[in-house]
């Protein structure tokens, strides 16, 4: 672009070979699939879906390159072809030198958390993610949030609220002592506080900070390449590094981490362990043969590893990630300008919206936020979910519901899946429900499973 140019805005660097054609349903169909549903977005049907922000793991658009290298899967049970391409891009990639496939993010977590954590083990991070807590506590470990104070406030425009509060760290350190604290779980792109990042700044203090205890970092980097575009766009001193060169890094200050690689990696199904202890590595992959498979395939195809190797390269090109994540800001700015309220800044993978501020007149126990994702639904076949109450669950020890001050619906957008057209379709229907949100009432629990029941549950409209 030429100087004083009048090109402001970036476009899709692809073009669309594929189409999968979608179903328009009307307010009728919907109301009677939402009940069906049981008022719950994770119990609709795909096919009674419009447009589907429920989530963007599994369901972003392979490339054609990606697609060719599922016709050169090697498919042997032992030493396929495929692993070692997979095991070389994620050393190119991310600098790690060992690596255990497994068949998504939360089979790396369990088998991650089995081998650091004991019982009565403290686990520090930067806001819990729900899969993730669950294996830390169900391995004997309680999860302690760390992160910083405006991560939990909608409204702070803080460029890096995925931030680590390290006084918060210093005094769980004081308190528990280092023993009982095996690792500290870090995540890029902080997804429950709306898709935050992390800045540079504070890993390295953090690093410096574990260090000296000798508490070792481990990653969760799911959606590290969009983490690592926000430190570009915003942290000073990295607007001319590349997001390939920041993401390695981010993992440079780093013992290990997991990944589910049905985000960032743009593969349906896929994810893995790396580590650089070769100590943990022999248990991991140990471990995978009992849970997931061979340790060449871990649960996966040799296609899906060939799938993800080449997607994981296209994750850190420039123009894929500028594209994505300003394809987030674009709905999220849009629909902020009707006076929505927006979890801010936007986040990097999803438009959260804010369902306390949206629904001020329900008490958090009538789920404002589940409520709101079924309005939206109903009004335009929208698929998005509840990351609040619901998602928060119990306190394990008292079973008391937990009450994250965030309540929120995750419009979360699949990567290279939908047009700019869809998100002004997205943006028109929360505009709808916005309109008659005062006359919108609560939910309430009918049935709760025991573990993270924010996919099974289900509800009753309060009329
Ligand atoms: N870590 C993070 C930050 C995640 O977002 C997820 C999944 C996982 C770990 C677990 O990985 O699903 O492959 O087993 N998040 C999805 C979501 C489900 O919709 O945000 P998984």
């Amino acid at each position: 672009m030429s100087e004083g140019s009048r090109r402001r805005s970036w476009a899709e660097p692809f073009k669309i070979k594929v189409v999968e054609p979608v179903r328009m349903t009307t307010h009728q169909e919907r109301r009677e699939a939402l009940d069906e549903a049981a008022w719950n977005t994770f119990l609709l049907k795909s096919r009674d879906v419009y447009i589907d922000l429920l989530t963007d793991s599994g369901t972003s658009a392979m490339s054609d390159h990606q697609w060719a290298g599922m016709m050169v899967g090697d498919e042997a049970y032992a030493g396929s072809e495929n692993f070692y391409h997979l095991e070389r891009a994620i050393q190119e990639t991310y600098g790690y030198p060992y690596m255990v496939p497994t068949h998504q993010g939360r089979a790396a977590e369990h088998i991650i958390s089995q081998i650091l954590i004991s019982d009565g083990d403290i686990i520090p991070g930067n806001m819990y993610f729900t899969t993730t807590k669950l294996h830390q506590e169900l391995a004997g470990g309680t999860f302690v949030d760390v992160i910083v104070d405006e991560a939990h406030d909608p409204e702070s425009e803080h460029p890096f609220k995925g931030n680590v509060d390290l006084n918060k760290l210093e005094a769980l350190v004081d308190e528990y002592g280092v023993d009982r604290i095996p690792f500290i779980s870090l995540a890029t792109t902080v997804n429950m506080a709306g898709g935050q990042p992390v800045s540079l700044e504070n890993i390295k203090e953090l690093h410096a900070f574990c260090s000296s205890h000798g508490i070792p970092i481990y990653l969760d980097k799911t959606r590290v390449a969009e983490n690592a575009y926000f430190i570009k766009e915003r942290e000073p001193g990295y607007s001319d590094t590349s997001v390939q060169e920041i993401v390695q890094e981010i993992c440079s200050y780093t013992e290990g981490a997991w990944m589910s690689a049905k985000k960032d990696a743009l593969v349906n199904i896929g994810g893995y362990l790396v580590l650089r202890d070769e100590e943990v590595f022999e248990q991991a992959r140990n471990m995978v043969v009992v849970y997931e498979g061979l340790h060449t395939y871990g649960g996966l195809a040799g296609r899906d590893m060939e799938a993800m190797a080449r997607g994981m390269v296209e994750s850190v090109d420039e123009e894929h990630i500028k594209a994505r994540v300003g394809q987030v800001i674009y709905l999220g700015n849009k629909i902020a300008s009707e006076g929505v309220p927006i979890v801010k800044p936007v986040g990097g993978h999803a438009v959260f919206l804010n369902a306390k501020a949206f629904l001020p007149h329900l008490d958090q126990e009538e789920y404002p936020a589940q409520r709101l994702a079924a309005e939206i639904y109903l009004e335009g076949g929208v698929r998005s979910m509840e990351r609040g109450i619901v998602s928060a669950g119990r306190d394990e020890k008292t079973g008391e519901n937990l009450r994250p001050n965030l309540e929120l619906v995750r419009l979360t957008l699949p990567r290279r899946v939908y047009t700019q057209a869809h998100m002004d379709v997205t943006a028109e229907t929360v505009w709808e429900v916005w309109d008659r949100r005062d006359s919108i009432k609560g939910l309430e629990m009918v049935y709760e499973p025991k573990y993270l029941r924010f996919f099974q549950a289900c509800f009753k409209p309060i009329e």
